[in-house]
């Protein structure tokens, strides 16, 4: 099993480029089911995330051929398989994905329930309540879920809580749907806006995305097409969060500034410099960090994506700092980690207070999901001494070639 291994303390300085994004990729790898031709995807990240989806795919009977470093192409002929085994999904809840696509062109779908972080107990209420309203019948069944039906009808659908999961596989499913679906309260975030640019460029009649409202006007079938996607504002600011935690100068190129805006604005409150150009930013950290109060909340609110990174860096500012999780609830526990890196933090319910310490001292520790594992990575860079990261296959799901990138801004960091 590998392992990560870190030597604290050095500033990262230089220019880094940001992958395409995890969470988009993954929504139009399953959106691309629905297209009648074959799509070709650019800026795909190759990251174990999306070959455990490409390899799902491919095992329906989906024809996947890599086109290049981080390209894809995606034909799905008109019958295909529609049952995911539960050793394949069990590695990757996104493939939950699929229920919507298999739906809507294929009127069935079985989809083992699916696995992925240890961030929460993530149910599926929202996402069945969707389609059961555009007339699925929906059973659960042996740790399966079980769905068919004809053709799928528009409907009117209120979401109690933004889901991002249950919005796009709402939407996927009802660009083929028979009339009209007015989709509200959904999330805004930009994979939701580029999943509907996707499937727009297919054919698709989606409005609204990036609103509280999506509205989608069913079409018989959808074409095909070439889509880059997005630049990943979460890998972004991971590297951004390293920079201002090592008291770095750096360049990330590849990103668009205004996904990630909540993070801009907590990084200037918390006194690092943040300069934005077209599609780069520029994080200077040269001045002492000072506290600062974070609530995590759907898109446009702050990510709970990066609020592990910010913990970490957090843990070594001056003053308290709290955070409220208000998305997942177990994803404080990264707090368990740091505590054995020396820091000061008091987690009760959804709140962790943390008191800054001077310096965190490096130790073993374990990564229990992808964004506790990347927080840790931050950790690292700033303690003191040598880190060992344990359990990165986690990191490893959502980062493309994470210790070469941050190699080459100065870091000391390898696998063993
Ligand atoms: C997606 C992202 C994940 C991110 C999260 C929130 C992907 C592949 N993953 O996950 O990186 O952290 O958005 O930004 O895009 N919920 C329900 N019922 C449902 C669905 C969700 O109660 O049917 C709850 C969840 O338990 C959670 C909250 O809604 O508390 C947010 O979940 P959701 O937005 O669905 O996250 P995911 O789509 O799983």
């Amino acid at each position: 099993m590998h392992k990560l291994y870190i030597t604290g303390g050095r500033p990262l300085r230089g220019t880094v480029k940001i992958s395409g994004a995890k969470n988009a990729a993954l929504a139009i790898i399953s959106a691309s089911l629905l297209a009648s031709e074959p799509v070709c995807l650019e800026n795909i990240p190759f990251i174990n995330d999306v070959s455990v989806l490409l390899d799902i795919t491919a095992n329906l009977g989906v024809t996947v051929e890599r086109m290049g470093p981080n390209m894809v192409k995606i034909s799905t002929p008109d019958s295909i398989s529609t049952v995911t085994p539960y050793k394949e999904v069990k590695k990757l809840r996104a493939s939950n994905l699929l229920l919507g696509p298999l739906l809507a062109r294929f009127c069935n779908a079985e989809i083992a329930l699916p696995g992925g972080c240890n961030i929460g107990t993530r149910p599926m209420d929202l996402h069945i309540k969707g389609l059961e309203a555009m007339g699925a019948q929906i059973t659960l069944e042996h740790g399966f879920i079980k769905g068919s039906c004809s053709r799928l009808t528009g409907a009117k659908i209120y979401l109690d809580f933004p889901s991002v999961g249950a919005t796009e596989n709402i939407m996927m499913a009802a660009t083929l749907a028979n009339g009209q679906t007015v989709l509200e309260n959904v999330a805004k975030e930009p994979e939701i806006v580029d999943l509907a640019n996707f499937l727009n460029s297919l054919g698709a009649k989606v409005r609204g995305a990036g609103t509280d409202v999506i509205k989608i006007e069913g079409v018989q079938q959808l074409g095909g097409g070439r889509y880059p996607v997005i630049p990943d504002r979460i890998e972004a600011g991971t590297f951004m969060v390293a920079a201002a935690a090592t008291g770095g100068d750096l360049l990330i190129e590849q990103v668009i500034p205004t996904h990630v805006e909540p993070l801009i604005a907590k990084l200037r409150e918390a006194n690092v410099k943040v300069f934005e150009q077209d599609d780069n930013i520029r994080v200077l950290s040269d001045e002492p960090l000072k506290a600062i109060d974070i609530k995590t909340l759907p898109y446009p609110g702050f990510p709970t994506d990066m609020q592990s990174q910010m913990m970490a860096m957090l843990t070594m500012v001056k003053g308290t700092s709290v955070i409220v999780e208000n998305v997942f609830e177990n994803r404080l526990q990264v707090a368990d980690e740091f505590k054995r890196m020396g820091a000061k933090i008091k987690v009760e319910g959804r709140t962790a207070v943390i008191q800054g310490i001077k310096r965190l001292q490096g130790a073993q520790v374990k990564a229990s999901d992808l964004r506790a594992g990347a927080a840790l990575i931050v950790a690292g860079l700033i303690a003191e001494g040598d880190t060992e990261i344990c359990n990165i296959r986690y990191i490893d799901r959502g980062y493309e070639g994470i210790e070469d990138k941050l190699v080459s801004v100065g870091a000391a960091i390898k696998r063993a």
